[in-house]
């Protein structure tokens, strides 16, 4: 694939056009992020770095685990209410979607979208371009009244250069409880980015996991069969291969722990002995006490207050809002304003 200093627009299909941002930052980004990360006193890695072709994989695994009820619930969701989520619609949308991973639930609105329109406009905006080719490219085969227009680029930066532009209404989605990975106050950025990108009427179709049981949220962020300790180790094994490092992964521990007032699942990698990591690409010595923690990931949860206090302060008023038959988890449909 073609990549430039400039964006690069690739044709991949009849239907489906390609953006891709430089390439160089993301790699100087990741090492630039390690050494402040793994420098700071209470160590942590961003969850952004999780997903290369093996985290995403593991990722993918995750979904289907027992205990990792929150993509089930979301499916579950749109495969009841994409009528109903149209039907408040009320007129023809274009589809703008926010980390489109592997689309098989975005299908269902999809599907719901190209039954009622002639064509329909369906853009997402991912930072990893295989993702976006695999989903997309099965899309377009599927939907003939399907147009794809696919972003390889960061969130905020796409949003910021104005690049995603539309003409009908938009439909923007974000699903999959990504939003819970971002402190409120990114999360509350990203969605007033949104909000101000489009237009006034413009939807957010939101996806957000609800409190629970502390017993129930960390067996879903620390499966017994160890798939998400391989995800978030994973981390670690990034940092062996792209920055030459040798952490040894049998060292380190994963760690999910419900925070009950903050409404968040915090993930961390735990050493299990005292130990020096060499990090060859950034001549990087570090050192690690035993049971000393790298922080990896914020998972929060949100109860309908939330979701209405993180709306009405990025600009979104909550329209509507449909539980999975368990009442597990939401999807909440925003206007903004
Ligand atoms: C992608 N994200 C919403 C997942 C979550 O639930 O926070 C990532 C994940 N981490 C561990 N399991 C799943």
């Amino acid at each position: 694939m073609l990549v430039s200093e400039r964006d690069q627009l690739n044709p991949v299909g009849e239907r489906f056009l390609l953006y891709t941002a430089p390439l160089r930052a993301a790699i100087a980004s990741f090492a630039d992020d390690v050494r402040t990360g793994l420098g700071a006193p209470s160590k942590f890695l961003s969850p952004k770095y999780f997903y290369d072709e093996l985290g995403s994989a593991l990722f993918e695994a995750i979904t289907f685990l027992p205990e990792y009820y929150l993509t089930r619930a979301e499916t579950d969701i749109l495969e009841r209410y994409a009528g109903e989520i149209f039907d408040a619609l009320g007129e023809p949308v274009e589809i703008v979607e926010f980390g489109s991973g592997s689309a098989r639930k975005t299908r269902l609105l999809i599907a719901e979208a190209c039954r009622r329109q002639e064509r329909v406009e369906y853009k997402p905006i991912d930072i990893s371009p295989t993702a976006l080719i695999d989903s997309a490219a099965g899309l377009v085969a599927e939907y003939e009244r399907l147009h794809v227009s696919a972003y390889a680029c960061d969130y905020f930066e796409t949003l910021a250069s104005g690049r995603v532009r539309t003409s009908q209404r938009v439909l923007a989605l974000f699903l999959g409880s990504n939003v819970g990975n971002y402190q409120p106050a990114d999360a509350e950025r990203l969605l007033r980015a949104m909000s101000s990108s489009f237009k006034r009427g413009d939807a957010l179709l939101l996806g957000t996991d609800l409190k629970k049981a502390a017993a129930t949220l960390e067996v879903a962020y620390n499966d017994p069969t160890g798939v998400t300790a391989a995800f978030d180790k994973n981390l670690l094994g990034r940092i062996n291969r792209e920055l030459s490092g040798n952490f040894d992964l049998d060292a380190f521990e994963h760690v999910a722990r419900y925070d009950r007032e903050a409404g968040v699942v915090n993930s961390y990698l735990m050493a299990r002995r005292g130990q020096t990591v060499r990090i060859g690409d950034l001549e990087m010595d570090v050192k690690f006490a035993t049971n000393e923690t790298i922080h990896t990931e914020a998972s929060y949860k949100f109860d309908a207050f939330d979701v209405m206090r993180l709306a009405a302060r990025a600009g979104y008023r909550v329209s509507r809002r449909w539980l999975d038959s368990e009442s597990r988890y939401a999807v909440s449909l925003l206007i903004a304003e």
